[in-house]
């Protein structure tokens, strides 16, 4: 039987090699966005408590906002269980001076951002402290020598005096870096800036105003960004994650999700046109993965990355769905048209000319030079008929406008073998994802290779080892690079992939295995990242045609032998017979005496019990599902078999 054959020299994609970013896991905000004041606007508490939604899921992690069904009810009700109306901030009043705090929406800053923070201080003793204070994500990383740039939008009632001290504070307490304000004073909102300079490095520091009057202030937008950025832009990215990123050297960027691009509802799904424009009027997004994002890392900010990283943008939108395999909202088809014209906006705001309308925006918002936008992607993780008429819908109204532009569709896994495809017009890249256990991949290395072939590519969009290998470790890693390896083997299909999730927040982990870690004051790769970045960097040209034959008939015989004593064996081996031997003595053989036609491939689980009996877990599985229960030491394990596979 001939295996593994590479019939043609596929050449190998120069983009097999991106990236996904999701907001998962405060990725962006609190990760690679460089703010570093959390809910720096006020408005993380926008969905109030019993908010009936006609829609909703079920978000896995319950100490998050999450929607509730309630018993004998259809509605679905928003749980928020928030502890405070102003997450991340808090009050405290020392020596007699009383500080209290309130969220108001009369005077608003903008009515894109409607919350301000009403501070009132009373019964002033200036020995005392009246402090406002933000904790940032889970600390501030702050950095002795860096000058720390802050911003603040406030209005004042007649009684304060205008005086308030803004100061960097360790976790200890002691003052890294400070300044002193004496006109914070007037009914209208004025903004207010300064310089803050550290004298001593902190992982968890925090921003504290300390009132210096009595009085009632009203706050907004405080910002505070560190003077050194990715590429120092303002409104920038946190340099050493950005870096990281930049190791990879990713061909492209798919952003911004991931179930974050279909939103809880409809309603509250991301939408590109609020997150441009001055950051201060950004509504921002609350998204599947229970927090909200600021979206000052929004889509120009985003384009101007893959610009800066020289990659391509690869931009996902939604299709008027929202997590479908949750629950599932579908806008109705004869209803497409706005969010059809809103993927084109977000074409023509990347790559229009200046003359039109969405061009001459970006072009005010300082980059008349088109970006790099090479593939808009139809929705994420959707398919099956439904979705296959709306992609069409989608890729018509594309195509006729923008002839060159790389449409990919989404797919659920195992979609390209199937008939969803084939109700699909025009299908040009198919993405389809791929989260497995560990060793999957060493069971299915031919995976790629019984792919039906046809006119479109693959981008597997999202794949990872994420079961069986604790938060990611080498066994991870070996296992993603052989996925890499058959992705590469089957070159003439497999065009480009993207690792996911990128980007945890130690502090807010979302999904089980990562590849950058991080949190306030320091961040590291896993092991995966270097094998991902090992293969990228010696990606090959083209494959070699290769084939391996193996003689079908003859019986095949493997013995292992040892104390290794972990009493599972999982394979792929086609067995004829199995026979287990400890010291010379036959303690399990199996009793097959079928004939050659009826040997099975087993794809299994052989458990040593306590009964002394091996017995095959369900036959045909392919994972690893049971835990022995007794130790197995040395044995001898013989697999008589006809085709050798992995155990
Ligand atoms: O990467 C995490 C999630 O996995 C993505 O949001 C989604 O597309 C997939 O199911």
């Amino acid at each position: 039987v001939a295996i593994h054959t590479n019939k043609e020299a596929n050449k190998i994609s120069p983009a097999l090699h991106g990236i996904f970013f999701e907001e998962i896991s405060h990725a962006g905000e609190g990760g690679l966005y460089g703010e570093l004041i959390q809910n720096r606007g006020f408005e993380e508490n926008r969905i109030p408590a019993g908010t009936v939604l006609k829609d909703g899921f079920l978000v896995p992690y319950p100490e998050k906002p999450h929607f509730m069904l309630e018993p004998g009810k259809t509605d679905w009700k928003l749980e928020w269980p928030l502890k405070t109306d102003w997450p991340a901030w808090s009050a405290a009043g020392t020596g007699g001076n009383n500080i209290t705090l309130s969220l108001t929406r009369q005077q608003p800053l903008n009515l894109a951002t409607p919350n301000s923070m009403c501070v009132t201080i009373d019964g002033y003793n200036a020995a005392g402290k009246a402090q406002l204070i933000n904790e940032g994500f889970w600390g501030i990383g702050v950095k002795k020598g860096e000058v720390y740039h802050l911003s603040f939008y406030a209005h004042t009632d007649a009684v304060f005096q205008g005086q308030l001290q803004v100061s960097l504070q360790s976790a200890a307490g002691s003052e890294l870096a400070g300044y002193r304000f004496t006109g914070v004073k007037g009914s209208k909102w004025k903004k207010y800036t300064c310089d803050l300079l550290s004298t001593a490095d902190d992982p968890k520091a925090r921003f504290v105003i300390n009132f210096e009057s009595a009085g009632k202030v009203w706050l907004d937008f405080v910002s505070l960004f560190p003077e050194h950025t990715f590429k120092s832009r303002p409104n920038g990215l946190r340099k050493d994650i950005a870096e990281m990123i930049v190791g990879m050297k990713p061909s492209f960027v798919r952003w911004p999700g991931g179930c974050y691009v279909e939103g809880i509802t409809i309603e509250s799904a991301p939408d590109w046109k609020k997150t441009i424009g001055p950051v201060e009027q950004r509504p921002g997004t609350f998204s599947p993965w229970g927090y909200w994002s600021s979206d000052g890392l929004g889509y120009h900010e985003y384009l101007q990355f893959c610009e800066d990283i020289h990659a391509d943008a690869l931009y996902v939108f939604n299709v008027g769905v929202s997590c479908e395999y949750r629950s599932g909202t579908y806008v109705p088809e004869s209803e497409m048209q706005p969010y059809i014209q809103n993927a084109l906006d977000a074409i023509e705001y990347a790559i229009g000319p200046v003359s039109s309308s969405w061009g001459k925006v970006r072009a005010r918002n300082g980059h008349p030079e088109p970006f790099p936008l090479k593939y808009v992607e139809v929705g994420n993780e959707q398919h099956g008929p439904k979705y296959a008429r709306r992609y069409n819908q989608f890729y018509d109204a594309i195509r006729k406008k923008y002839p060159d532009i790389v449409i990919i569709a989404s797919m659920g896994i195992g979609d390209v073998n199937r008939h969803t495809l084939d109700s699909m017009q025009h299908v040009q890249v198919a993405d389809e994802h791929a989260y497995k256990d560990v060793n999957w991949i060493f069971r299915n290395t031919d995976h790629f290779d019984r792919y039906k072939r046809g006119n479109w590519d693959m981008y597997v969009g999202e794949y990872a080892t994420n079961a069986g290998v604790g938060a990611g470790n080498m066994r991870a890693a070996l296992s993603d690079a052989m996925y890499i390896m058959t992705m590469e083997r089957n070159a003439d299909l497999v065009k480009m992939s993207s690792y996911a999730p990128l980007l945890v927040n130690e502090n807010d982990v979302d999904w089980p295995v990562n590849l950058i870690h991080y949190n306030a004051g320091q961040s590291f790769a896993r092991i995966s990242y270097y094998i991902i970045n090992l293969l990228a960097e010696n990606r090959a040209d083209v494959n070699v045609p290769v084939t391996l034959s193996l003689n079908r008939e003859a019986d095949k015989r493997m013995q292992f032998s040892g104390g290794i004593g972990l009493g599972t064996w999982d394979t792929d081996t086609e067995y004829k017979d199995i026979e287990v031997t400890q010291s010379g003595k036959v303690i399990y053989a199996s009793n097959f005496t079928g004939n050659r036609s009826e040997w099975k491939p087993v794809r299994g689980t052989w458990v040593y019990t306590d009964s002394g009996a091996i017995r095959q877990t369900a036959e045909g599985a392919q994972q690893l599902a049971v835990l022995p229960n007794k130790q197995l030491d040395n044995y001898t394990l013989t697999l008589k078999a006809r085709r050798m596979g992995g155990v």
